[in-house]
């Protein structure tokens, strides 16, 4: 069995130490193999432009963020997937960090970025990957990738058991269109979201909360209140994602074809 969970919290914007403070002094003492937070979990979301995102954004590499996030992993002996903007030279990502007791893993850059994260962020530039923890394979998403099923489906084809989703979410279709998600590709989901509101002076943004963990047969196993702070822990087998059949002749990934579906790998611009 594995442990994982989600902490849905309210980070303040701007204020980096504050919220990593929070979020150390909240998973301290906390057992488990993998737990999510929400994206950009330590910057907050709602930028004025581009410059206050790089200025807040922090490389992986030489951060005092991701150092203190890779101690407490050590320390509680967890893996964190955790929301983060990246700045790497010019650009800036709205990245996802896979971190473990050994160090900083994977960095998944959101490819779909949502409406003014196009003004504040560069389109995610890796591909789409799986990694194993403690022999589950965990994939990576970030919020508004949910709207477009071939991110899931990827990472279901690469193998994922467990799909991370650090969210910012605004919009309130998300978190039912998820049991959709893991009912078609047969995986787990753990949306991690926020709540509360950045409020900047070019206007206020309100975050839904209502963070949950959907099994493969699109259980909803747990969803958060709207605007709580929650930190939830449950546990699942993740061979359970790893049995695709439908019916006795019926199997989700073998039975695709996708010689039909070309069109789908063309740009419509
Ligand atoms: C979103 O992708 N943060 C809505």
């Amino acid at each position: 069995m594995f442990t994982v969970g989600y902490y849905q919290f309210r980070p303040h914007f701007g204020k980096v130490g504050r919220n990593l403070k929070h979020v150390i002094k909240n998973l301290s003492g906390v057992r488990a193999d993998l737990l999510v937070l929400p994206e950009l979990a330590f910057t907050g979301y709602y930028f004025r432009d581009r410059e206050e995102t790089r200025a807040l954004a922090e490389d992986p590499a030489r951060s005092n963020t991701v150092e203190a996030l890779v101690r407490l992993c050590r320390e509680q002996d967890f893996y964190l997937v955790a929301g983060f903007a990246e700045r790497q030279a010019d650009k800036v990502f709205n990245s996802a960090l896979l971190l473990g007791p050994e160090g900083l893993i994977h960095t998944y850059r959101k490819i779909h970025l949502f409406n003014q994260e196009k003004d504040w962020f560069d389109p995610g530039d890796t591909p789409l990957s799986i990694r194993q923890v403690r022999g589950a394979r965990v994939g990576m998403m970030i919020c508004f990738d949910w709207i477009f099923p071939e991110t899931a489906r990827s990472l279901a084809v690469l193998g994922a058991d467990i799909v991370a989703h650090p969210s910012n979410l605004v919009l309130s279709y998300c978190q039912q269109t998820m049991l959709s998600r893991c009912l078609e590709n047969h995986i787990f989901a753990v949306t991690a979201n926020r709540f509360g509101k950045d409020v900047r002076p070019q206007g206020e943004l309100k975050f839904t909360g209502k963070s949950q963990i959907v099994a493969p047969k699109g259980v909803l196993l747990h969803r958060a209140p709207s605007q709580r702070e929650m930190l939830y822990l449950t546990r699942i087998n993740p061979d359970e994602a790893r049995q695709k059949d439908i019916t006795p002749r019926n199997d989700l990934l073998a039975d695709r074809r996708p010689e039909f579906y070309r069109i789908l790998s063309e740009r419509k611009d």
